[in-house]
């Protein structure tokens, strides 16, 4: 199967540094289409250029997150969690360019522009029927949450201390679908409003998928192969306001 990945993406001093970090993973994934989506108003031509030069197989997105929507705790206009809208935007397009009778082998994973992710994962995932789940490090304040896996091999509940009761207590690393799911399901979506922090992921796999539907990967959850990391602002403070570099170099 072609491994479909999604990649919510914003404009920002490190952007580059992560996006070529993320290409030179993905190169060496066999059968492997990027799907990246930038919150802007336009493709920018950074990005454009370096999708072109990676020699990758892709596609292009954008849709821009309302500026209002961007607040956190805005009493009016609750937080619309980061990237939502544009994962979104990947998974109409899958929609309306792979019909659910087309026998297109396909698999589908949300990959965010700054975590890391082990090439074992690609091929871990190859296999997903349904959902297939696996733990991520460095997320909900411990070293890894991870689904727990009964001795027959099924998730019955999720080892997170962050609520561990949500439907689907996962960060969005640690989870594949297959494609075939998606376009048979076509109104699945990630809930854009009244989305509590760290329900984002529930709200889209509530529609696909029951607890017992999951696929536990990476020997029964018991191998960390993606990690949540955030990358540190860079200090820029000798730019000062007019900047001091040559605005001209791409960085
Ligand atoms: C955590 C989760 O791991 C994310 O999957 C979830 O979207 C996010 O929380 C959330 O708050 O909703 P975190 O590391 O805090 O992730 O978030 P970021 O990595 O900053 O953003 C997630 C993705 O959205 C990234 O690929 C980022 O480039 C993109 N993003 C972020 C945008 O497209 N626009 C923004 O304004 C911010
Ligand atoms: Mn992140």
């Amino acid at each position: 199967p072609t491994i479909h990945v999604i990649t919510p993406t914003y404009s920002r001093p490190v952007q580059k540094a992560e996006l070529t970090r993320l290409a030179n993973t993905f190169l060496h994934v066999a059968n492997l289409h990027w799907i990246l989506v930038e919150d802007s108003q336009r493709r920018t031509p950074l990005v454009a250029r370096l999708l072109r030069e990676t020699g990758l197989n892709y596609t292009h997105l954008n849709v821009e997150t309302p500026r209002n929507y961007k607040l956190r705790g805005d009493a009016r206009d609750p937080r619309i969690p980061r990237g939502t809208m544009q994962r979104n935007l990947a998974l109409r397009w899958l929609r309306e360019t792979f019909s659910p009778n087309s026998s297109q082998p396909g698999i589908v994973y949300f990959a965010d522009d700054d975590n890391t992710y082990s090439l074992e994962l690609f091929e871990e995932m190859r296999s997903t029927r349904k959902v297939s789940v696996w733990p991520v490090a460095f997320v909900g304040g411990l070293r890894y949450e991870s689904p727990k896996v009964n001795a027959a091999g099924k998730v019955y509940g999720w080892k997170t201390v962050f609520d561990p009761h949500r439907p689907f207590a996962i960060d969005m690393a640690g989870f594949a679908i297959n494609l075939r799911l998606i376009l048979f399901k076509p109104q699945a979506y990630f809930k854009l409003r009244g989305v509590k922090g760290g329900y984002q992921e529930s709200s889209l796999l509530r529609e696909l998928v029951t607890l017992n539907d999951l696929e536990p990967k990476a020997a029964n959850c018991t191998k960390i192969l993606v990690w949540h990391t955030r990358t540190e602002k860079p200090v820029l403070v000798n730019e000062s306001k007019k900047g001091f570099t040559d605005p001209n170099v791409e960085i």
